[in-house]
């Protein structure tokens, strides 16, 4: 993931989104888990919130892992999640080699097994024992961005709250791409509704 140097309070205007974020992690933390989508222009600081929420809360004992959709990568079937997920390399953990022969076609390639299905119920299972092992925040940054098996996968993890970004003492630059893109992810990758836009708290 990238760097999280961001000074505890350093973002300007963002008190009461970053405690929301700090009072969820802290709930992972105790075993109280929950999925949480944050969408706003681009630039106006929603990775900069998860990276100030996440720099806050490094000493409450969660797991990070990062990952970020990439309009470049697209063609690559999950490869947020795989990145996020550390899970390119061979490992000592049964799930993570398990996942990584997949990748390499080196299991089930000639059995017409669909791949990227197999991936994804893999990497549904890795998650739930690294949560099982230890509480995680997995972050998958730039969803807009994501391939759609990505997103897919991601609705299936959680039904997520909302927490929209809105410009306050920042003005956002750009156009609505997030916003498009977010539409893209509602849960179960279906577009988004109104209804949807629930309380972050909920
Ligand atoms: N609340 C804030 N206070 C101070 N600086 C901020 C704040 N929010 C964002 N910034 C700065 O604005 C820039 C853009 O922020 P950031 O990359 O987090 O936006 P974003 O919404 O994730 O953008 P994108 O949609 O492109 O992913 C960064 O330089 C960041 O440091
Ligand atoms: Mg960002």
């Amino acid at each position: 993931m990238p760097n999280v140097t961001l000074a505890a309070g350093a973002l300007i205007g963002r008190d009461s989104e970053k405690a929301t974020l700090v009072r969820l992690i802290t709930e992972v933390a105790a075993g109280r888990g929950s999925s949480l989508l944050i969408e706003g222009e681009p630039g106006i600081g929603k990775s900069s919130l998860v990276r100030g929420a996440l720099a806050e809360t490094a000493g409450v004992g969660c797991q990070v892992f990062w990952g970020a959709g990439d309009e470049l990568g697209q063609a690559l079937p999950l490869l947020p999640l795989l990145e996020g997920l550390r899970v390119r390399e061979p490992s000592a953990n049964p799930r993570r080699n398990t996942i990584v022969r997949l990748l390499r076609g080196e299991v089930a390639a000639d059995r017409g097994v669909d791949v990227a299905a197999a991936l994804a119920e893999q990497l549904l299972a890795l998650i739930a024992e690294q949560c099982a092992a230890r509480p995680m925040i997995l972050v998958i940054d730039d969803l807009q961005w994501a391939d759609q098996a990505s997103v897919t996968l991601w609705g299936r993890l959680a039904r997520p709250a909302r927490l929209r970004l809105r410009a306050g003492a920042r003005r956002a630059a750009g156009g609505g791409t997030a916003r498009r893109g977010f539409r893209r992810a509602g849960p179960g990758g279906r577009p988004a509704s109104r209804r949807d836009r629930a309380d972050p708290g909920r």
